[in-house]
């Protein structure tokens, strides 16, 4: 059956300490109230919170996530968080490919497959992020920028491997803007999204296949866009910095 999903992408924000307050926050309201059955909770903090973090959430309530890790397995790259390292601080998901990291450090498609094997190989679930940019959406562009992105990063997986992966669209112009896509545009291109998976790996794949909307998504819009046959969760930025908003998110099914 195919799961639910809200993970809370913390991007370049708090230091240790509020990290893990928030943390534990957020770990204490699950406890009064849980998540919705099906839906799995996720954080990625910054790669310096990941170990105090891992101590105060109960990984059967919250799955912890880091926001990136390195294309090679280990060695001499200076900066560099391998796999094999967020594993040792209890790390179960790696997002990769998000729009920030392709904009600002350049990270490429063969780079990005590299990151996605090397988190399968080590036992760590991708969650591997797409979306145009705003001229691309103008252009009416967005299908085809979407499937490149896949096909030239994911899909060289086996069947197996590709079972592993969570996808979440990310459309650029909706990311930090507060301009969300509409539920319509959310499940237009989620049912896209699903379509080129079942063409390439099967139907039953497809259908177990999570797929995640991110930007500007916050709880007074979750449950509409949530409530989409092909929206099975949210990537969150900015309303993950706050327990209380990311915690009525998750009540959002
Ligand atoms: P916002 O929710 O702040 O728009 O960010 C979305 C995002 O980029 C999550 O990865």
């Amino acid at each position: 059956m195919r799961k639910r999903i809200v993970a809370g992408n913390w991007k370049m924000n708090t230091d240790v300490a509020t990290g893990v307050k928030l943390a534990s926050d957020l770990m204490q309201l699950l406890k009064v109230q849980p998540a919705p059955e099906n839906v799995g909770v996720a954080i990625a903090p910054p790669f310096t919170h990941l170990s105090e973090v891992s101590k105060v959430i109960d990984p059967s309530k919250i799955c912890l996530a880091s926001q990136n890790c390195a294309s090679e397995a280990k060695g001499a790259y200076t900066g560099e968080v391998s796999v094999e390292m967020l594993k040792s601080v209890d790390v179960m998901a790696v997002i990769i490919g998000h729009s920030e990291r392709r904009a600002y450090y350049k990270e490429d498609y063969a780079t990005l497959a590299k990151k996605v094997d090397l988190t399968i190989q080590g036992g760590l679930r991708p969650i591997f992020c797409c979306g145009e940019v705003l001229e691309e959406r103008n252009a009416g562009i967005q299908n085809k920028i979407v499937e490149a992105q896949l096909k030239e990063s994911l899909f060289h997986l086996s069947n197996e491997d590709f079972s592993k992966v969570i996808i979440a669209y990310e459309p650029v112009w909706a990311i930090g803007t507060g301009v969300v896509a509409s539920p319509e545009q959310a499940q237009e291109i989620h049912k896209f999204i699903r379509s080129l998976v079942a063409a390439r790996y099967g139907a039953q794949i497809a259908d177990d296949l999570t797929i995640l909307y991110g930007g500007s998504c916050k709880s007074s819009n979750a449950v509409e866009i949530f409530s989409k046959p092909d929206v099975d969760g949210g990537l969150i930025g900015g309303a993950a910095l706050d327990a209380a908003e990311f915690h009525k998110i998750v009540q959002s099914f």
